[in-house]
């Protein structure tokens, strides 16, 4: 492959403002932004515009788990595909409509935040977005490495990154062929009660929140009487690891509205299309057996719905009372965490609900 050195791109939040979806998002982006500059990585040799270790240390930092972690080389493997894709009909062949994209957030040379997702069409032909990994720089972070005393969390930074990635996903549709318009964003998130320890069984319910002030629901499969079941298996992500039931969000790229506090009914054609558009994320990096494992799991999952729906995450049972109507997530917890009951009874305390 080609040698030449590759620039990295400076994003303007100024293109994208037509594709702001919320009111919080149009107040963000007309007001000066905190960061000095949004880049998409195009070279992680180069250090002119920041370290690319930074990069990856705010990566580890924002997901101390390595269980929910891909591995680094899986997780920037693809800038290198992505530069030459446009001249190589075998990566255009891997890859078919799938981009993926890295973008930091700079203060000087300072990464506070990043975040890493493909684009891709639904089977309506409207592109979505795959929210894979999403940090902002806490005060800590940026003390012990850059020796700043700056907080970056809550300032909105994960609202620029909304528009950012929307905007992203309307140049990929557009310049493929596929589309002009933007369905909006999936992406995963553990169950409440999803972790091992106290502070990450806590961050479970914070990271649900975070995602519903952003306007992304969860879709759920309503079995009747009832009883909701998750359609979302992740499959492993490194050889060392499980494949794990989650939680599949989905936020409108217009998500102002009243749906946000209340539990919404989607068609089965387009609870379908998210699951069918996250295989496809796969297919490229999977055995044919892993993805036949993918499909037939979520189609005896999608079989056993009356309806679907996308619920507000402050709506949602936590995962011991989810396992209760689902053997799967049973085993899953007695794998993960030893004893069901243990676990319950742990998740119930650190929640307050004993
Ligand atoms: C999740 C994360 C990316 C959010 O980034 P951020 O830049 O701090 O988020 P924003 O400031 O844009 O806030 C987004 C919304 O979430 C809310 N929010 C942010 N942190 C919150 C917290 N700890 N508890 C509750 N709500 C919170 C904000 O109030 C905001 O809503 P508002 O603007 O309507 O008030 C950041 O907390 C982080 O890096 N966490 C660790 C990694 C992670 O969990 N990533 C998400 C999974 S991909």
């Amino acid at each position: 492959m080609a040698t030449r050195a590759f620039r990295n791109r400076d994003l303007q939040l100024r293109d994208y403002t037509h594709l702001c979806g919320t009111a919080r998002e149009r107040q963000v982006v007309s007001a000066l932004p905190i960061v000095d500059r949004f880049v998409e990585i195009k070279s992680l040799r180069g250090r002119r515009d920041f370290n690319p270790t930074h990069y990856r240390e705010l990566y580890g930092n924002s997901f101390p788990n390595p269980d929910e972690r891909s591995p680094w080389s899986a997780m920037i493997g693809s800038v290198g595909d992505m530069n030459h894709i446009d001249h190589s009909a075998k990566l255009q062949a891997k890859y078919r409509h799938l981009r993926y994209h890295d973008v930091v957030a700079l203060k000087g040379r300072a990464v506070a935040g990043f975040t890493s997702f493909a684009t891709m069409p639904l089977e309506s032909g409207k592109s979505v977005v795959y929210d894979l990994y999403t940090g902002v720089a806490d005060r800590l972070f940026m003390l012990g490495t850059y020796g700043i005393d700056t907080e970056f969390r809550s300032r909105g930074i994960a609202h620029y990154f909304y528009v950012l990635r929307h905007g992203m996903a309307e140049e990929d549709g557009r310049k493929l062929g596929y589309s002009s318009e933007v369905a909006g964003t999936m992406l995963e998130s553990e169950m409440i009660g999803q972790a091992n320890d106290e502070q990450s069984i806590r961050n479970t319910r914070t990271r649900l929140q975070i995602h519903q002030r952003m306007g992304a629901l969860v879709l759920m499969i309503d079995a009747g009487s009832d009883c909701w079941i998750t359609p979302h298996l992740q499959p492993k992500l490194s050889d060392d690891s499980n494949p794990l039931l989650m939680h599949l969000l989905f936020r409108r790229l217009q998500a102002d509205g009243v749906h946000l506090n209340h539990i919404c009914e989607i068609d089965r054609e387009l609870a379908t299309s998210f699951l069918r558009a996250y295989i496809y994320s796969f297919e490229h990096q999977s055995t044919t057996t892993e993805i036949d494992e993918m499909r037939s799991n979520t189609d005896s999952r999608l079989a056993a719905g009356k309806r679907f729906i996308l619920v507000p995450p402050d709506k949602l049972p936590d995962m011991v009372t989810l396992a209760s109507n689902d053997p799967l997530l049973r085993e899953q917890i007695e794998r993960d965490y030893g004893s069901f009951d243990g676990h319950a009874r742990k998740v119930k305390q650190v929640l307050g609900q004993l």
